[in-house]
């Protein structure tokens, strides 16, 4: 699928290189749906552009977002929407330091920091409920509900823990029931609940002003994360942030029924401040990729990809500038795709 950035055409060339060394054909099929679109046509995506991606295993998106087009006509017009209506509620974000990048925040070494952000991804802070009334005029005022479900809260919480048995068996919720009076006790209260269904996986629970200072500070505490979904999106940039770069953070929306396709893309935007320059990190979206083909069940080809990834990290020559380096996009995206090619070759 067509975005703003510039990093999805090498995310393409490292699965195209993981396909060809490990015998898969990857059926692609490419939408031009972007900004750029809506600038054209009134529209981010065709009317029945859900019904176009219903039939599809997967959809690997790269950032939206463009200087002209409001950000909430971008993100509603197409990136929410697919997450809505194809039930991915479970917005799977892993914060990894990886070998060769030393965090800012001094002395972990890469292994030491390694969690995952689970963060809800259909309902929350995120709804469309709410109006705005008197508008231009001194009584103008705008409400915004956030809606949390017993259905929506327990599904996200039994992911957190049923991915923590296969961790470290450590969930921790992020939570603000000290100030939001209705929603977030309800959250600690279906958390306390769903934790009695998990008696062997290790809980706890921070306020989020807080946990964002653990976040900092201590971010070797942590194996699981549950967290909202504006809590979730908060602290994935900060996660990132922590283990280098925005540029290096993959995600996954997952609907793990499977009714439905899951979508792969980075946490990053589109990066407007340096667009067009060819120096964005195109590590996050290749990495959305390896989560993929593992969501595929390719599990092998997903080892290859982050291995590689990893491998060319490791060589400080091969750097974009988010990361302190002067490599452009397309090298790291080559050098990836080509350290794939010579580990698979016999
Ligand atoms: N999923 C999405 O499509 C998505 C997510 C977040 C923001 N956005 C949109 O992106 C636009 C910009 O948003 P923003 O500025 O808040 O966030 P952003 O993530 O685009 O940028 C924040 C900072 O991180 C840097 N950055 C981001 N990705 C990078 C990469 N791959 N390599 C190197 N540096 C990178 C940018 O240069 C910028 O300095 C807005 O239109 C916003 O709505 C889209």
């Amino acid at each position: 699928m067509a975005s703003d950035m510039s990093v999805v055409p090498e995310g393409l060339r490292v699965l195209e290189a993981a396909g060809r060394s490990h015998h898969i054909t990857l059926d692609l099929h490419h939408f031009d749906w972007s900004c750029q679109t809506y600038l054209k046509t009134g529209r981010m995506m065709p009317e029945d552009g859900l019904d176009q991606l219903r039939g599809f295993d997967a959809i690997y998106l790269g950032a939206v977002g463009y200087p002209g087009v409001a950000d909430h006509i971008s993100l509603w017009g197409l990136l929410i929407p697919i997450r809505r209506a194809f039930q991915q509620y479970v917005n799977l974000r892993p914060v990894r330091l990886l070998r060769g990048i030393e965090s800012p925040v001094k002395g972990f070494p890469p292994g030491q920091i390694d969690f995952c952000i689970v963060r809800e991804n259909n309902e929350g802070e995120y709804s469309e409920v709410g109006g705005r009334l008197y508008r231009h005029t001194d009584s103008e005022l705008a409400v915004q509900e956030t809606v949390f479900t017993r259905h929506g809260c327990d599904r996200i919480m039994r992911y957190a823990f049923d991915l923590a048995r296969t961790r470290r068996g450590h969930v921790t919720s992020a939570t603000k029931s000290n100030g939001i009076i209705h929603t977030m006790p309800f959250w600690d209260e279906r958390f306390a609940l769903m934790a009695t269904q998990f008696p062997d996986v290790r809980t706890d629970q921070y306020h989020i002003d807080i946990l964002s200072a653990h976040f900092v500070q201590h971010p070797d505490w942590f194996d699981v994360v549950v967290a909202s979904n504006l809590f979730g999106d908060i602290l994935s940039d900060l996660g990132a942030a922590v283990v280098g770069s925005v540029g290096l953070a993959p995600s996954a929306n997952l609907n793990p029924e499977q009714q439905y396709p899951s979508m792969f893309e980075p946490v990053h935007g589109s990066a407007p401040d340096i667009a067009g320059k060819g120096i964005a990190n195109p590590i996050a979206q290749i990495w959305s990729g390896a989560m993929m083909l593992r969501h595929l069940g390719e599990s092998k080809a997903a080892l290859a990809i982050e291995r590689a990834l990893e491998a060319v990290l490791a060589r400080p020559d091969v750097r974009t500038p988010d990361l302190g380096g002067k490599a452009h996009t397309r090298e790291v995206g080559d050098a990836i795709a080509n350290e794939i090619s010579v580990v698979a070759e016999p």
